[in-house]
């Protein structure tokens, strides 16, 4: 069975996403910071019948890194696929108020390096467990507000969403994507970024339009596909500017 691991798949997008893999055949690693949340996760899976585990992973710790690389050498051997779907948005729960000259250095410090330090670091960490996948996959989990297009543009739709310090964290997520999936271009591993859409979690908020059920599902597909797109990040099969 192909293995996938999951960070923050404890819940939202991640967890969806866990549950489409594993009906994929997957066994799933549910990456989770707090062990009670990741065990619960893992049980919810193998409750209706998936094989899942859950190790921890701390993007703001990352000692934790090497202890899952271990645990997935000595049980697995392999990864076959790494979701880096971890993320947060930490500076305003409103989103129309632009954070640029206001959010506390800490704050924008702790926002890169989970959605941004960590994920690099951990890949990283795991590559070696990758490139023995004949067909891995990495997932980088980025947003339609990473893109500089778009946010230079008067009149489209993430014009007015200026939440700084979560926004440039994707921002330079993707251009992991870009450089890692050029190291990685004479591989077996292809590099994937995405954009879910507005998904209705903690973090999309109440207004959001899709459930991470519908979010979860195209990616699951994108993550099967023989050969998927890379150096772009995808939502619902097209790329999005940067
Ligand atoms: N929702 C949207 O509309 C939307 C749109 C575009 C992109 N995205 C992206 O989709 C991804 C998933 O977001 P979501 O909407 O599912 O958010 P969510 O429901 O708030 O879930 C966030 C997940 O990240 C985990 N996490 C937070 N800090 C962490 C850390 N330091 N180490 C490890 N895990 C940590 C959380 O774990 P705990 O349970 O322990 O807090 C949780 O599992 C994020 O990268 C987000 O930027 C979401």
């Amino acid at each position: 069975m192909p293995v996938a691991l999951i960070t923050g798949g404890n819940r939202g997008l991640g967890f969806a996403l866990a549950r489409e893999l594993a009906e994929r055949g997957f066994t799933v690693l549910i990456g989770a910071r707090d062990a009670a949340r990741g065990q619960q996760a893992a049980d919810t899976l193998r409750a209706a019948g998936h094989q899942a585990d859950w190790l921890e992973l701390d993007l703001e710790r990352p000692e934790t890194f090497a202890a899952a690389a271990d645990a997935i050498t000595a049980r697995f051997g392999v990864l076959d696929v790494l979701v880096n779907n971890a993320g947060v948005m930490l500076e305003s729960s409103e989103w129309n108020v632009n954070t640029t000259s206001t959010i506390p250095p800490d704050v924008l410090r702790r926002t890169f390096q989970i959605n941004f330090f960590g994920a690099v670091e951990l890949t990283q960490r795991l590559l070696p467990l990758l490139l023995r996948s004949s067909n891995g996959r990495i997932v980088n989990v980025s947003t339609i507000l990473a893109s500089l297009e778009l946010h230079a543009t008067p009149g489209s739709n993430t014009y007015e969403t200026k939440t700084f310090g979560y926004n440039s964290s994707k921002t330079a997520l993707n251009a992991f994507t870009v450089h890692l999936a050029h190291a990685l271009r004479s591989t077996s591993v292809k590099v994937i970024g995405v954009h879910p859409g507005w998904v209705k979690t903690e973090l999309g908020g109440k207004g959001a339009l899709i459930t991470p059920e519908q979010a979860a599902r195209p990616i699951a597909e994108l993550i099967v596909a023989p050969d998927p797109p890379t150096v772009v990040v995808l939502f619902r099969g097209k790329p999005l500017p940067w």
